[in-house]
């Protein structure tokens, strides 16, 4: 089995990296066996959907447009189980915002289509991370959560704020809430819904 974190920051060692890594490495001290990857955006080429309304309203799962996509959908078909982290870049950053574009697309199409069956990704256990310089997560939460839901995905929420899933805001080691800390327990608790 097999978790895929989804690293949406353009900076590959910074605190949404940590964050993500911090779950993986949780949902390992979980069950050794688990298998764990991360994938950085910031080495994948996403585009915008060019609202072709055609390619992937036929044939689910393939996109007109010509990049990494494919490549990142592979992946999470793979996966037993996803993290998706992302900092707030003012709003949610312009590669994890094509990203999420073009896997609700896919998503979409499959319901209006009325294709058999569950789509790819459906019911796979996920966790959310956000990392910020300070300001409140809520925003970026409120979008990646949204995401999740539209794409039948099953969150992991945690039982206090912010609720959608374990936030860092500012230096992670100073932060009196411990967001590794709590990101290990996400990842832990990831593994044991993968598991089910
Ligand atoms: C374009 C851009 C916009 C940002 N906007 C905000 C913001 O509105 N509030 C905030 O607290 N931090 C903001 N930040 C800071 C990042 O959220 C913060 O540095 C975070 O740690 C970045 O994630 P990373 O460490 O994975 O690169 C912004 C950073 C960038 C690059």
């Amino acid at each position: 089995m097999k978790i895929l974190g989804i690293v949406g920051s353009m900076r590959k060692e910074g605190r949404t990296a940590q964050l993500v890594e911090a779950v993986l490495a949780g949902a390992k001290e979980e069950d050794s066996s688990l298998k764990v990857e991360a994938l950085h955006l910031a080495d994948l080429e996403v585009g915008p959907c060019t609202a072709c309304y055609d390619v992937c309203a036929k044939e689910p799962y393939k996109c007109v447009v010509k990049d990494d996509f494919q490549k990142i959908i592979r992946k999470m078909d793979d996966a037993d189980g996803l993290v998706i982290g992302s900092p707030l870049y003012f709003t949610v950053p312009a590669r994890l915002t094509a990203l999420c574009e073009r896997l609700a697309c896919l998503a979409h199409f499959h319901d209006v289509r009325k294709h058999k069956g569950p789509h790819l990704l459906e019911d796979k256990p996920c966790g959310l991370v956000v990392a910020t310089g300070g300001s409140d997560p809520t925003l970026v939460f409120l979008y990646l959560h949204r995401f999740a839901l539209s794409l039948r995905l099953s969150p992991i929420y945690l039982k206090h704020y912010p609720y959608y899933g374990v936030a860092g805001k500012g230096d992670l080691q100073e932060d009196p809430d411990r967001p590794l800390h709590q990101a290990a327990a996400l990842g832990e608790r990831l593994a044991e819904a993968v598991k089910q």
